[in-house]
């Protein structure tokens, strides 16, 4: 099993999407990103893997605090955004490197694999886990945060829901577990993964934050264009069901407009473990 379709995902148009969102996005995140950097509590000199870094907001965060910091990401594009942006700030302890975290041959020197929603994406969990596990020292740590299930997640399910009545129901239920934002969002089962990858004193616990998604429905309906559940779902429709649906998508998000904007909850898993 390799995670060649996430490679041609993140290397294609979610990578250059997330490349032109990143400004936003990291703002946005930054309620979630608060207490995820206060819980991995990286100190100076320390040895960080950053899986999935995208667009490198957070290892260059993580690299302010002293840390040296390694971020790893299948995504050309978003790597590229990541290593400019530490060029423009000279962060000199940071590096960046295409790698698919599951498969990676790491050396065991690291203090904290870390990673803001970049660890949901593997085939085969159990094993990218251990492999991440083998990056561990004896006295080193993990400390990621996902998502909990789309319902518990309004900011990213709202508009979705609304296009559901447009959309053909598949022909087997989609397996809840798949490769994707969601794919932990059962915490026996992210349990069961870091158990059986080799992690111990597994902590699981929940991040909740709303999210300020736009200022306007304008912005707002095209932000959810865009990344989510409501862009993947646009991306099957055409023509008119297209334009009908974006229409139903827009009414149901202008009934939470406040005069703040549009602000919506989020819901997250964070986990934390010891290598030994
Ligand atoms: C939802 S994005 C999060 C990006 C970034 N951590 C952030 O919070 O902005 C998920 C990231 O995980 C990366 N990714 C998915 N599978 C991966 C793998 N096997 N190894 C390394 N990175 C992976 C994607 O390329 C993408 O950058």
């Amino acid at each position: 099993m390799n995670n060649q379709e996430q490679i041609d995902y993140w290397n294609g148009n979610a990578g250059t999407t997330w490349v032109n969102s990143q400004e936003s996005m990291d703002v946005m995140l930054a309620p979630l990103t608060a207490p995820l950097l206060a819980a991995a509590s990286a100190q100076t000199d320390e040895r960080c893997i950053d899986v999935g870094c995208g667009c490198g907001d957070t290892s260059l965060q993580l690299a302010k605090t002293g840390a040296n910091v390694w971020g790893v990401d299948i995504s050309q594009p978003m790597l590229v955004r990541a290593a400019d942006r530490a060029k423009s700030l000279d962060l000199k302890n940071t590096t960046f490197s295409t790698a698919d975290a599951s498969a990676e041959k790491f050396s065991a020197e690291h203090d904290l694999v870390f990673s803001r929603f970049g660890v949901m994406f593997f085939t085969d969990p159990v094993s990218a886990f251990r492999n991440l596990h083998s990056s561990l020292l004896a006295t080193g740590r993990l400390c990621f945060l996902c998502w909990q299930p789309p319902g518990k997640n309004p900011w990213m399910s709202t508009a979705g829901a609304a296009i559901k009545p447009f959309m053909q129901e598949p022909a087997t239920p989609p397996d809840p577990r798949a490769p994707g934002p969601f794919a932990f969002a059962d915490t026996d089962y992210l349990n069961g993964v870091l158990d059986q990858a080799g992690f111990k004193n597994i902590d699981i616990s929940p991040v909740t934050a709303q999210l300020h998604i736009a200022d306007n429905l304008d912005d707002a309906v095209e932000f959810q264009q865009r990344i989510g559940p409501l862009a993947r779902a646009l991306s099957e429709l055409e023509g008119e069901q297209q334009a009908q649906a974006l229409a139903a998508a827009r009414a149901e998000l202008s009934k939470h407009m406040t005069d703040d904007g549009l602000n919506l909850g989020a819901s997250c898993w964070l986990a934390q473990a010891t290598a030994r």
